[in-house]
């Protein structure tokens, strides 16, 4: 019987603050910071905003919703990628900007988008045939991006696994 060793690598792209970023980049990024403003967290205190553009240029933001039933709550990020599904049926989305805000305000690095986000990033890619960039930041603290949501869940079920 024979064994591999494997590996697999991430490459992303780290700036100090997003004055380095592409002007589109750093809107996307500046709308995702603002958005967290409509976050529901009394929960959690942890408030997030997401900001995507469309191939068309259109943007579309989402925030995280809580619920007093925890698990019935959403991510920013799924509910800015729903709406943009829901809303503009085959026009797909280029890149998603996510910024986070913990309770005390001293987060130092980005977050990434959780599981279940990831695993919806990476279904709708394989759905439009095209990468989705992630574009993530933070008050204070450096900017991550990802070309693609393979790159956060390098190993996803599709639907090619169906
Ligand atoms: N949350 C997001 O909205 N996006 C993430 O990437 C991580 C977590 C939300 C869910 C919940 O409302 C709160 O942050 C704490 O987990």
């Amino acid at each position: 019987m024979s064994k591999k060793e494997r590996e697999r690598k991430i490459k992303y792209e780290e700036f100090g603050s997003l004055q380095h970023l592409t002007t589109e980049d750093r809107k996307l990024l500046e709308c995702a910071f603002d958005e967290r403003d409509h976050a529901y967290a009394p929960y959690s205190g942890f408030r997030v905003g997401a900001c995507l553009i469309l191939e068309n240029g259109q943007k579309v933001v989402g925030s995280n919703q809580e619920n007093a039933s925890f698990p019935a709550g959403l991510c920013a990020e799924r509910v800015a990628l729903f709406t943009a599904m829901g809303s503009n049926p085959g026009i797909g989305v280029k890149s998603i900007a996510v910024a986070a805000k913990n309770l005390n305000d001293n987060l130092e690095s980005p977050v990434f988008p959780c599981g279940f986000c990831a695993q919806v990033l990476v279904d709708l890619e394989e759905r439009q045939k095209s990468p989705i960039r992630i574009i993530l930041g933070v008050d204070r603290g450096p900017v991550i991006i990802l070309a693609s949501s393979k790159s956060i869940l390098p190993f996803a079920f599709s639907s090619r696994d169906l």
